[in-house]
């Protein structure tokens, strides 16, 4: 892997089918209807420029997605392809999404990983982020959306 040269870019509509592939690929990766072409589509589009494509050539090996709701930032589907894993490449991700967020004027950003998923909590404990043990989440499923 020496001498790869990557490159971090924003994250368009374009590169979905990459994208899922590398979602599939990547353990503690949840997908669910929201991560259809149209649902990731819509997110990006909502949210320009706050997501990001890792790339190494042509080959997508890292992905966040971000975005805000006009009070709280969110960050989803942080991933590294397995082969290109503990060369920084999620850490650089995650900044540059901060760095978008906090552009957007969002001072605080929250994620939701499984809590067996005890690899990417100490990923995130170690670049600064804190679990936050006095919050649950809570979900309702509505009849289907737009996408
Ligand atoms: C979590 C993940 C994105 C980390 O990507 P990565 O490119 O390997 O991480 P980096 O190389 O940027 O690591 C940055 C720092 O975190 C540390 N780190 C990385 N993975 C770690 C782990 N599992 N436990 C503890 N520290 C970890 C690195 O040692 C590095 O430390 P340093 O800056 O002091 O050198 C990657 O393991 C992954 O895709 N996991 C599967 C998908 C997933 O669970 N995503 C998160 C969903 S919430």
């Amino acid at each position: 892997m020496l001498g790869i040269r990557l490159i971090l870019n924003s994250l368009t509509p374009a590169a979905y089918d990459q994208a899922l592939a590398l979602w599939q690929a990547c353990e503690g990766i949840g997908l669910s209807d929201a991560d259809s072409r149209c649902g990731i589509t819509r997110y990006i589009e909502r949210n320009p420029g706050c997501s990001f494509g890792a790339w190494d050539g042509e080959r997508l090996v890292g992905t966040i997605l971000g975005g805000h709701d006009g009070r709280r930032g969110y960050i989803y589907h942080l991933a590294v392809h397995p082969d290109y894993r503990h060369r920084g490449i999620g850490k650089q991700l995650a900044e540059a999404c901060l760095g978008a967020l906090k552009a957007e004027g969002t001072n605080k950003v929250h994620l939701f990983v499984f809590n067996t998923n005890t690899s990417a909590i100490k990923f995130w404990e170690h670049i600064g982020w804190t679990l936050r043990k006095d919050i649950s989440v809570m979900s309702l499923v509505m009849e289907k959306g737009t996408c």
